[in-house]
């Protein structure tokens, strides 16, 4: 099988431990790209005087030049700013706009083939402006956080139930903000529902967690956001692309009727293969998840008509 290969756009933080990820778990050929002089080439360096010791036995580039990227299978967006104590993540839209359009124009020109998974915040919108810059099949572009708001999900009902972390499943859905969408109906531990194993205030307490989980960790660290569980949901996705193993999992992808919602990048449940989205699984909900599906919809769509006042995406 001839070698696989990712570029991530950004070297800062979420971007270089995404490329330890992958170089720890992917077999992948990686190239990382950062406007900061020097910067991707020593993390670059750094990761692979560690690679004897950590056995990842890829090769791992560290550059400013956005040719780099050629012919990659997929290219991972993380530039942008991260957000401060008292911000939402829409707060970052117009900065991030710009740096995420100028990384998928180079996308379009040097990876036409690949598949986009974006990260840069505030996600749901970044989709967008990634979707209209490339100009890519709707099913080529992806966004990240639905792993992410998952993953939390899954520590904190693990650590509640005193339980082992890989028994756990569970299904945040929706804008990747405030409103997202935590289903406790879905989740489960070994297959049994959580209903069944906790109450009804434990159960809100945990939602609410994950809910502000990335704030949590901006209140902490003062000076950005989360990056390790970040960076951890990309290989995720990564992985389940270049090597075709269709998982399921809650990611932003592009509604056209599914959920009732038209248009729009927010997280649903998708299979994830080698054409990218490959299917949008569409769950049964009862009322009161859809109308916290359409709530959440409503915010992530005022992000999107921001994004056209303020800015020519085409
Ligand atoms: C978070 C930020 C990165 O949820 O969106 O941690």
């Amino acid at each position: 099988m001839p070698r696989r290969k990712v570029g991530i756009i950004g070297a800062g933080n979420v971007g270089a431990t995404s490329a330890y990820y992958i170089a720890e778990k992917v077999i992948a050929d990686i190239v990382m790209v950062d406007v900061v002089e020097g910067m991707p080439q020593v993390k670059a360096l750094d990761f692979l005087h560690a690679g004897p010791m950590r056995g990842y036995d890829v090769s791992i580039q560290g550059t400013n030049d956005f040719s780099a990227i050629v012919d990659s299978d997929v290219v991972v967006i993380t530039a942008g700013v991260a957000r401060k104590p008292g911000m939402d993540r829409m707060d970052l839209l117009k900065v991030n706009a710009g740096i995420v359009k100028t990384a998928a124009k180079h996308i379009a020109q040097y990876a036409p083939n690949s598949t986009v998974i974006v990260v840069s915040n505030p996600l749901d919108v970044m989709c967008h402006v990634a979707y209209r810059t490339t100009g890519f099949a709707v099913r080529r572009v992806v966004g990240m956080a639905g792993i992410l708001d998952s993953t939390r999900f899954r520590y904190f009902l693990a650590d509640e139930l005193h339980c082992a972390l890989s028994d756990v499943h569970a299904m945040v859905l929706g804008g990747h903000g405030d409103q997202m969408v935590p289903l406790p109906r879905f989740a489960t531990v070994a297959g049994i529902p959580i209903t069944q194993l906790l109450d009804k205030a434990a159960i809100d307490r945990l939602v609410d967690r994950t809910r502000n989980g990335g704030a949590e960790i901006v209140a902490h660290l003062k000076t950005g956001s989360a990056y390790y569980a970040p960076a951890a949901s990309v290989p995720e996705m990564v992985e389940s692309i270049i090597t075709d193993r269709k998982t399921l999992a809650p990611c932003a992808a592009y509604l056209r009727g599914e959920y009732g919602i038209e248009n729009l990048f927010i997280g649903v449940p998708v299979l994830l293969g080698k054409n990218g989205v490959e299917r949008i699984v569409e769950l049964d909900l009862d009322e009161s998840e859809k109308a916290l599906l359409r709530d959440s919809a409503a915010a992530v769509k005022k992000g999107v008509a921001d994004l056209d006042t303020f800015f020519d995406i085409r």
